[in-house]
Parts: C-alpha cells; sequence; structure tokens
C-alpha cells in the first residue's frame, strides 16, 4: 500500500510537469487531490488494513498529500509568474520611447519669459544674464542709487550679513552682498564686459523684503532692456516699446508714457496700456513697466563719453505680465505648484 503511494507521488510529479496553464493545473489538482483523485481514493484503503498497519500508512499518507500539495503550490506561483510576464507583452524593448501621456508643459513664467524674448529676438536684441547675488555697488552704487535711497535700507533689500560676522571667511573686498532687487544690475555688468552699440534683454529672479500678499513676492521675476547706441531718441524708446506690447496683447493696444523717476534715466518714464480683450482690465489704463533714458552719470560710471553714446532702459515684471495676459489675480498661484492652476497654461501658445 505505502509503494502505491510512492507510484502516486511519482505520477503527479509527472503530471504537474505537463501542466500549461491554470485550467490544466486545476484539472490535474483534482486528478490527484480531489474526491476522486488518486491521492483520495488511495487513502480510503486504509479501511481495509489492519490496526497495527495503519499508524505507518496514516503517517506515510501524510507526508505523500504534503509533497504533492507543495508541488502543486510551486508549479501554482510558476503559472501566474508567467501570465503576469505574458500580460506586460512576450517582449519589453526598453529603447521605446514612453508611450503618449502626459508630457507637462511649461509653468507660465516660464513660457511668459520666454515669449518676451522671442518678441525682442526679433528686433535685434539679445540674452544677458547675471548673477541673483550682487555687490552693492552693481545693485546700486553703479546705477546711481544714492546712499540714502529707500531701495538701499535693509528693510526692503536682502543683505548679505556684513563679513564681519562670517567667521573664519577671508574675503577680497569689504563690499556688502545682497540678493539681487532688480534685473537693473545686469545693464552694468552688460555695459562693462560689451562695447557698445549694444541691445540686450535681462530676464531673471529678483528678491526684495517683501510681505507676501496677492501682489508681492519676496521672489519675483523681471526683464531688464538695454538699448545703447548713437543718437537714440526717445522716439526710438517707445517705437521699441510699442512693438513690443503689441506682440504681446494685440494690435489695437494703446501705450502712453507718464512722467516718473528712477536714478538711473534721465528723463524716466512710466509705461501704461490700454487694450480690449484684457478681461475686467478691458479698456483701462494700466501701469505696466518703467523706462527712461539712461542717465549719462551712468555711462559715465562705465566709462563711456555720454557725448558719444546714449541709450535707453526699460524693466518690467515678468508676473505683472503674465497676470494680466491670462487674468490671474494673485501672484502666491505661481509659486504653489498646484497642478489644477498650471494646467490651464499647459497648452498655452
Ligand atoms: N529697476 C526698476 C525697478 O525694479 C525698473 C526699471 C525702471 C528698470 C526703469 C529700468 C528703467 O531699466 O529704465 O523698479
Amino acid at each position: 500500500m505505502e509503494n502505491d503511494l510512492q507510484a502516486i507521488v511519482v505520477q503527479a510529479e509527472a503530471i504537474i510537469a505537463q501542466v500549461a496553464s491554470q485550467s490544466d493545473w486545476e484539472q490535474a489538482k483534482a486528478s490527484v487531490l480531489g474526491p476522486n483523485g488518486s491521492l483520495t481514493q488511495a487513502a480510503k484503503g486504509i479501511g481495509k488494513l489492519s490496526k497495527e498497519e495503519r499508524p505507518s500508512f496514516g503517517q506515510a499518507l501524510n507526508q505523500a498529500k504534503k509533497k504533492v500539495e507543495s508541488l502543486f503550490k510551486t508549479s501554482l506561483e510558476a503559472i501566474e509568474n508567467h501570465a503576469d510576464l505574458e500580460s506586460l507583452g512576450k517582449k519589453i524593448d526598453p529603447t521605446l520611447p514612453p508611450s503618449p501621456g502626459y508630457l507637462g508643459g511649461t509653468h507660465p513664467l516660464t513660457h511668459v519669459r520666454r515669449k518676451i524674448v522671442s518678441i525682442f529676438r526679433k528686433i535685434g536684441f539679445t540674452v544677458a544674464e547675471a548673477t541673483e547675488v550682487e555687490t552693492e555697488w552693481f545693485c546700486f552704487d553703479a546705477l546711481n542709487t544714492p546712499e540714502d535711497h529707500p531701495a538701499r535700507d535693509a528693510q526692503d533689500t536682502l543683505f548679505f550679513p556684513p563679513h564681519s560676522e562670517w567667521a573664519n571667511v577671508k574675503r577680497k573686498t569689504q563690499e556688502a552682498h545682497v540678493l539681487r532687487t532688480h534685473t537693473s544690475s545686469v545693464q552694468i555688468r552688460t555695459l562693462l564686459k560689451e562695447p557698445p552699440p549694444l541691445r540686450i534683454i535681462a530676464p531673471g529672479r529678483c528678491f526684495r523684503r517683501d510681505t507676501v500678499d496677492a501682489t508681492h513676492s519676496a521672489n519675483f521675476h523681471q526683464t531688464e532692456g538695454l538699448y545703447v547706441d548713437k543718437m537714440v531718441t526717445i522716439r526710438d524708446l517707445k517705437g521699441v516699446l510699442d512693438f513690443f506690447l503689441k506682440e504681446l496683447f494685440g494690435n489695437q493696444l494703446e501705450t502712453r508714457l507718464r512722467p516718473s523717476f528712477f536714478p538711473f534715466t534721465e528723463p524716466s518714464f512710466e509705461v501704461d496700456l490700454r487694450a480690449p480683450s484684457l478681461g475686467k482690465l478691458s479698456n483701462k489704463w494700466i501701469e505696466i513697466m518703467g523706462c527712461g533714458m539712461v542717465d549719462p552719470e551712468v555711462l559715465k560710471l562705465v566709462n563711456l563719453d555720454p557725448k558719444e553714446w546714449n541709450g535707453f532702459a526699460f524693466g518690467l515684471g515678468i508676473e505683472r505680465i503674465a497676470m494680466i495676459l491670462h487674468g490671474i489675480d494673485d501672484i502666491r498661484h505661481f509659486y504653489q505648484n498646484d497642478q489644477r492652476f498650471l494646467n490651464q497654461f499647459s497648452n498655452a501658445t
């Protein structure tokens, strides 16, 4: 009888080796362990045995059952693994491009920055860049901004600690460093590097000690513009800015220059615009940027002769443009990485 059990185990191994699918497996299992299965039937033989023979048969039966069950278990795992791989596709080609799904998109600020740059490129401007950590000289002095100007106050600007407070750090100069408060410092860095005539725009990140609210952010973005040549006039300035703003907001746009003051331009202006189809802001005069003719003092500071060279400069906030363009009413939306907000612009052209 015990030999019969051994034979059943060997037979079960042979059956399992042939199994190729889950239904095969179920059939195979039934043929051994099911109510009419070979092992179940063999177990019934116990009734015919004498009292003495029963314990050892019982033991052998248990062993055989355990062995067969474990063979079936392993076989089922193999079948399931195989089915998983099958469902992933028979051959995986890792060099294929990902399936077309969500591709992401540019942030609205990146998008507006690129648009601004592409407009100015059309009229011969190139992009200039400089550091976000500036010396006080580039950020203020060289831009004709006096010692007592409010922008130079620690209440308005993020100064790095005085060097005396930087333990064990030896510096070449004692000049204070700041996080640049505007991109105007790029004017100076460019003028010291490149001889005029030149036309640059300088988009970049700026920092001020502002309390964050719907229209202020301690970290924001500007684009600076600088045009230096001979015999440049206010008419050139207005022509360039009109072209730029019309490209951005449409041909029906009107602009006006309003007298203003900036330490590094003389005369200085605020530019206002008025346009239809700006949502709530349609047909209202909106202040959009600052500009002016480069102050002769600035040219002198970078060793240019103001009798020979002159030019204009302008500066605008990228967030402000994006807010007007897209009817966004709170600057904080730009920095919160909320997909519900960002997705609205991912296909903007
Ligand atoms: N730097 C100024 C600001 O941050 C903006 C500005 C005004 C830049 C007039 C200019 C300019 O180049 O001519 O408020």
